[in-house]
């Protein structure tokens, strides 16, 4: 469900025209449905509900601070993957213990900050960084908990750039190496392994990569059960695929039915952590067309938002829907025309679609690109020193803005000309 319509010929995000925003706001914008946002989390919430989850959800889809309380109120955690992440997490009053640390390079400074907050657990993605949050913890006297990320070697089926659960991702231990540390974990002193984590990639639209890692991984929980190594949690990370455009996914309950029954047995506590599938169809990016321009070969749309603001067409040639935000009567009879979606940025991979049908379109009108909740904003940069877009979250009638467009002191707030440049 996302709450994206036409109504009237003009798009609405919830009660608002999409329109009347852009005009508003300016273009680049991000506009995000807040009852979208919660009724994902919620979907996904009561699918696992016999399983009591706790549903961490992946800062890094959208970490905006308002999209973060927003989830954090309606009871889900966070996992997070460096210290920015974490202070994001704090700043939106997550609780510590809802809070699941990944990422293969902590720094110490990281390690010490989440080992004093005592978050729930770090995802270790190796030994030698299991050895520095043991060293860390002894130097805090704490003892922490952990979570052994293992690396089950599946092939998730989706884009080579999002996959991170093969043995040849650095993410994550591999099955044997990780049973040794297990057996091993007493010559831990400051660590506790309570938890195995596993996160196998993004946009996986068939469940049939899950099942094969959990299964693997609950299979191995047993084996050290028998040996007397106990596991409580088992996080099964992200990577719930979405539509962006013909995609057929598997739908939350779908994906619970098939998971649920491989760990009802085995009385494991399930942590999840989805990014995509909570905030990608929860967003939009709004653009304006600056110029239509026809060359010899191609018809170009040349809109005010580039790869800097989405980035995921030049990186993985994502598809993502372009529809424009007034549908005008008149044109439903002429001939539509087939357009490169591109942005204003001086590189050759600056598209947000290619060879697009689209209706005639004219300089001055709104484009909408579907799908920009997830992996837009965040991954967002200021290339060609082009200022970071603002966002607005709708509720029903009520419009916030929650992160305001920068401006062009921002770009060169950080930097200074050394005063023998100046003359001084
Ligand atoms: C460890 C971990 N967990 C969760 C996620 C979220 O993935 P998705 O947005 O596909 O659900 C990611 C994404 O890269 C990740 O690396």
């Amino acid at each position: 469900m996302h709450e994206f319509r036409y109504r009237r010929n003009t798009l609405y995000c919830e009660d608002v025209s999409v329109f009347d925003l852009a005009d508003r706001f300016g273009t680049p914008l991000f506009v995000y449905s807040y009852h979208t946002v919660i009724d994902h989390y919620v979907k996904l919430q009561k699918a696992f509900g016999p399983a009591n989850p706790l549903i961490c959800y992946s800062v890094k889809a959208n970490s905006n601070l308002a999209v973060l309380k927003a989830l954090i109120d309606k009871g889900a955690g966070l996992d997070v993957v460096s210290g920015g992440e974490l202070f994001r997490a704090f700043k939106a009053g997550c609780p510590a213990q809802r809070i699941v640390y990944a990422s293969v390079g902590k720094t110490e400074g990281e390690i010490e900050e989440a080992v004093r907050r005592g978050i729930l657990f770090f995802n270790v993605e190796s030994t030698p960084e299991l050895n520095a949050i043991n060293r860390i913890s002894k130097k805090l006297r704490k003892v922490t908990a952990v979570a052994l990320r293992i690396n089950p070697d599946v092939e998730p089926k989706t884009h080579k750039f999002i996959t991170t659960g093969k043995i040849t991702n650095k993410f994550g231990i591999d099955f044997a190496s990780a049973e040794s540390l297990l057996l091993k974990a007493h010559a831990f002193s400051h660590v506790t392994i309570k938890a195995l984590h596993i996160h196998i990639g993004s946009q996986i639209t068939e469940s049939g990569p899950f099942v094969s890692a959990i299964s693997r991984m609950v299979r191995l929980i047993r084996r050290l059960n028998n040996r007397g190594v106990r596991i409580e949690y088992l996080n099964i990370g992200g990577g719930l695929g979405i539509v962006y455009d013909k995609e057929a996914p598997q739908t939350a309950s779908a994906f619970a039915s098939k998971i649920l029954p491989l760990i009802k047995e085995s009385g494991l506590k399930i942590i999840l952590e989805p990014g995509r599938f909570i905030v990608g169809n929860a967003g939009i990016l709004v653009t304006k067309i600056l110029y239509v321009k026809e060359t010899r070969r191609k018809t170009f749309l040349i809109v005010d938002a580039g790869m800097n603001d989405l980035i995921r067409p030049a990186l993985y040639d994502a598809y993502h829907r372009v529809i424009p935000v007034k549908v005008k009567k008149s044109r439903l009879h002429t001939k539509g025309i087939i357009a490169d979606v591109v942005g204003p940025i001086c590189e050759s991979g600056d598209f947000l679609a290619k060879d697009r049908k689209l209706p005639a379109l004219h300089e001055g009108e709104y484009l909408a690109v579907m799908g920009a909740g997830a992996y837009g904003f965040s991954m967002s940069s200021n290339y060609n020193s082009r200022r970071r877009a603002e966002e607005v979250m709708i509720v029903k009638d009520r419009v916030f803005v929650i992160r305001k467009r920068e401006s062009l002191e921002d770009l060169v707030r950080n930097e200074n000309i050394p005063p023998f440049l100046l003359g001084l």
